[in-house]
C-alpha cells in the first residue's frame, strides 16, 4: 500500500488541519494532505494552507444554490484527481449527503466538540454548558447518514467549569482536539482501525496507550 493521501474539508477556522498537518511535516504520520478542499472563499483555514504549503481548492457551495449533489460531485472530483483514500472533516459545516459518504465508505473521519451521542449538531460546546454538564469533551468518529452518530473512533473528556462560557469550555476542548485528531488520522494511516458494526476496534500494539480519560 502506497501513502496515504488525506483530502481535508474545511469551512472555517482550520486549526484542525493545521495540527494534523503539522503532525505529519514532523514525522509522526505516515501520510499527506494531498487537497484541503474549503467550501468559503476568505476562510482562514485557506491561509494556512498557503503557510503550510498544502495544495487548496476553494468550491464555494452558494454556487450551487440547493443543488447539494452538484457541489459534492465537484467536491468528489477533486478528490479523486487527487486519489485521496482518507477524507478528513476538519471545522466543514456541511451536512454530507448519501452520494458522498457512498463514495468513501469508511474513509470520512469527523471531528465534534462533544462527548457523542450527547450534545450533536451546531453548537456542541454551547449546548453543554446550557444543558448544565460537568463534563463534555470531544470525539472523533466515522462519519455516516446520521448526524454526528457513525461509528466512534476516539473521545477524550473535558471537564465542565463552574463559570466555564461557551468560549473558555471550547478553547479547552481545542486544546485536546489537536492531540486526538492528529492521533486519529495516525491510527487510519497504520491500519489500525477496524470497524465492526457501531465499534471501531484498535490495535495499539507498540504504541503508547491513550490516558484514561
Ligand atoms: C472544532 O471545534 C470542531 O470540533 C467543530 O468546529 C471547530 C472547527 O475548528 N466542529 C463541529 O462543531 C462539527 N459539528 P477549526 O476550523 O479551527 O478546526
Amino acid at each position: 500500500m502506497g501513502r496515504l493521501r488525506i483530502g481535508v474539508l474545511a469551512s472555517g477556522r482550520g486549526s484542525n488541519f493545521q495540527s494534523i498537518a503539522e503532525s505529519i511535516q514532523r514525522g509522526e504520520i505516515d501520510a499527506e494532505i494531498a487537497i484541503l478542499v474549503c467550501n468559503v472563499p476568505g476562510a482562514s483555514a485557506i491561509e494556512r494552507a498557503k503557510t503550510l504549503g498544502v495544495p487548496y481548492v476553494v468550491i464555494d457551495h452558494t454556487k450551487f444554490g440547493t443543488d447539494r449533489e452538484a457541489f459534492e460531485a465537484d467536491v468528489v472530483g477533486i478528490l479523486r484527481k487527487h486519489d485521496v483514500g482518507l477524507v478528513v472533516l476538519a471545522g466543514f459545516m456541511r451536512l454530507l449527503t448519501p452520494f458522498f459518504l457512498r463514495q468513501f465508505p469508511n474513509r470520512i473521519l469527523n471531528i465534534h466538540p462533544s462527548l457523542l451521542p450527547a450534545f450533536p449538531g451546531t453548537h456542541g460546546v454551547r449546548d453543554a454548558v446550557n444543558h448544565g454538564a460537568k463534563v463534555s469533551g470531544l470525539t472523533v468518529h466515522f462519519v455516516d447518514e446520521s448526524l454526528d452518530g457513525g461509528p466512534i473512533v476516539l473521545q477524550k473528556a473535558v471537564p465542565v467549569r463552574d463559570d466555564d462560557t461557551e468560549e473558555t469550555l471550547a478553547a479547552r476542548i481545542l486544546e485536546w482536539e489537536h492531540k486526538m485528531y492528529p492521533l486519529a488520522v495516525k491510527l487510519f494511516a497504520e491500519g489500525r482501525l477496524t470497524v465492526e458494526g457501531r465499534r471501531v476496534k484498535i490495535n495499539w500494539d507498540g504504541l503508547q496507550p491513550l490516558p484514561a480519560p
